[in-house]
């Protein structure tokens, strides 16, 4: 019986990938004039090209010689078309959102894992949330929750303190910016803390936050099945999770169930608080100035046809945890990193932090003077301008559609194409990093991180372009619908912890470890040879000579 079975699904995965192959060429296709690199496999396209650890120079390479509209392939000769015209930007991520969607396998990905959080859903749900959440993360709010935030960025500074306190030290800079990262949403975000900078705790709630993204990434093929499993009722999926002898099932479902028992223990504390009152609220962590306590508000004020049920509510948590960790660590990093390769941009900053400071009677800053500081400003933007924690991103065409271009480009038959059509079911790879690098867009130094350009006015070729993006005329946090919610909070969590780190340290590069930035779900932090995955920045770190 069981060989029975094994052999019927043998044969339909290779009639399956047969098809697949063959497709190409019975079916005509409507990119074969654009542009772009061969294919880097027969069945792998170039996907592991344009997708490993140190995929940085295919990037480049192809950017540099097929320009802002390329083809590539996935796997099985899929057409993937590389994007970073911003007239077509636009339409991809404003004008036509609802046609270039996230794929299916994604969306149900992040419901498995989260819920029915903004990083699950789509069209008429997704919009009901994302109406009542946007008001939760405007400037108004940030600015209650500087002062929630503050004591995290003291705890990160007193940690690296008792580390150097005999003399300048070589440091692992991106554990204690992870850890810092996680306070930050815990208490910011969730107004929970997970004791995350005291090395002496443990937490079950974090730890599987902190492992779950590394445990999907094994099982992205076998996620491409979820489509065709999710009619499977509920407890029959979850049975067989529990009795699949594979350990990457058992390792997730254990992670994920330990995310979700926790955030209900969270979100009924809070419930109960708010039950109770002012007086009550005040007394937890977030003060009820975190982002759960202002959306449970703002959630029980709404009528009911736009109310959150609380499914929604709690999966909410997980989604900004999950989204708001790897992508602001990686920037926080990054930021360190450049610093530490620019001393005189470091101590030029440092000035200007010491003095906001000083004038500041040696007071904490409070949000519009730490977000008003000019060269802090420049840091902080040419960094999530150059270095994107998120390069690229796919969306899927769910109709046939025609793309328009800014910038029109030549064909393979030497004639000029002012726009493409893109058929149903075309994967689109949006270049967040190519855009922000185009030179045509920000100058001929596009590519180096200079901080000070920030300082003058930008040229007119940034406001000609159109970029849709969010902030400061980038795509760093895409653009449309489905754009970071949590902007202002990464900025105001990055800029807290530079300006309290650089008052007190002076960073620079590790005399033995040389770094080197690798690609995963954001970019990160290793060591050049080292045969270790794991995330790491060593910097020599001292206290500022006073
Ligand atoms: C430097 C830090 C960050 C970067 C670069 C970043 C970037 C992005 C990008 C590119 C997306 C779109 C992803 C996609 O469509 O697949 C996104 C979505 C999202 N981000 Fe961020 N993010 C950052 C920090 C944060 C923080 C701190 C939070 C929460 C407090 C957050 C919450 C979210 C959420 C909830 C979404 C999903 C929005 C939706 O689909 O409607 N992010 N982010």
């Amino acid at each position: 019986m069981s060989r029975n079975i094994a052999q019927t699904s043998f044969v339909l995965l290779c009639s399956y990938i047969l098809w697949r192959l063959l497709r190409n060429f019975l079916v005509r296709s409507t990119l074969s004039n654009i542009p772009g690199p061969p294919k880097g496999s027969w069945w792998k396209g170039n996907f592991a090209q344009l997708y490993n650890n140190t995929c940085w120079p295919f990037h480049s390479e192809i950017l540099q010689k097929y320009g802002t509209l390329i083809k590539t392939y996935g796997f099985f000769g899929d057409e993937y078309l590389y994007v970073s015209d911003p007239r077509a930007l636009h339409h991809i991520l404003v004008k036509d959102q609802v046609i270039f969607a996230k794929s299916r396998t994604f969306l149900l990905q992040a419901v498995v894992c989260f819920g029915e959080g903004l990083l699950g859903t789509e069209g008429i749900k997704l919009r009901i949330q994302r109406k009542l959440l946007n008001p939760v993360f405007s400037m108004r709010h940030m600015r209650g929750l500087l002062p929630v935030l503050t004591p995290v960025a003291h705890q990160m500074r007193d940690v690296l303190k008792r580390k150097v306190e005999k003399g300048e030290e070589d440091i692992d800079v991106q554990s204690c910016v992870s850890r810092a990262a996680l306070e930050y949403i815990g208490q910011g975000g969730l107004g929970y803390s997970f004791d995350a900078l005291d090395e002496s705790k443990t937490n079950n709630y974090s730890d599987s936050l902190k492992m779950v993204t590394t445990f999907i990434l094994p099982l992205l093929t076998y996620r491409q099945m979820l489509p065709y499993l999710m009619w499977i009722p509920r407890i029959v999926r979850r049975k067989f999770m529990e009795w699949s002898p594979f350990p990457g099932f058992q390792r997730i479902r254990k992670v994920v169930d330990t995310i979700h028992m926790a955030s209900i223990q969270v979100y009924m504390n809070k419930k109960e608080g708010l039950a109770r009152g002012d007086d009550a609220i005040v007394q937890q962590i977030g003060k009820g100035k975190d982002i759960i306590s202002i959306l449970m508000r703002a959630n029980m004020a709404t009528d009911d046809k736009t109310r959150l049920p609380e499914s929604e509510v709690i999966a909410q948590m997980n989604t900004f945890t999950i989204a708001a960790h790897d992508t602001a660590t990686s920037a926080t990093c990054r930021v360190f990193h450049q610093l530490a390769l620019d001393p005189k941009a470091q101590a030029r900053l440092r000035q200007e932090i010491l003095q906001a400071y000083k004038d500041n009677g040696n007071e904490d800053l409070d949000y519009d003077t730490l977000m008003s500081l000019p060269y802090l400003d420049g840091i902080v933007r040419e960094t999530l301008r150059v270095f994107p924690p998120i390069p690229f991103n796919l969306r899927i065409t769910n109709k046939n559609v025609v793309l328009p271009l800014l910038w029109p480009i030549k064909g393979k038959d030497g004639n000029e194409i002012s726009e493409v059509f893109v058929k149903k079911g075309t994967t689109v790879v949006v270049g967040i990093q190519a855009a922000n690098r185009n030179k045509a867009i920000w100058g001929e130094d596009a590519e180096i991180w200079k901080p000070e350009r920030w300082l003058s006015p930008l040229p007119q070729s940034v406001a000609d372009a159109h970029l849709p993006g969010i902030y400061a005329s980038m795509m760093t946090f895409l653009a449309g619908g489905r754009s970071c919610i949590g902007f202002k909070f990464a900025e105001m969590e990055i800029k807290l912890s530079v300006s309290t780190v650089l008052s007190t340290f002076e960073i620079a590069p590790s005399p033995t470890e040389e770094i080197e930035w690798h690609m995963r779900l954001a970019q990160v932090p290793t060591i050049k040879g080292s045969s270790d995955p794991a995330p790491h920045l060593p910097l020599k770190v001292s206290l500022v000579k006073q």
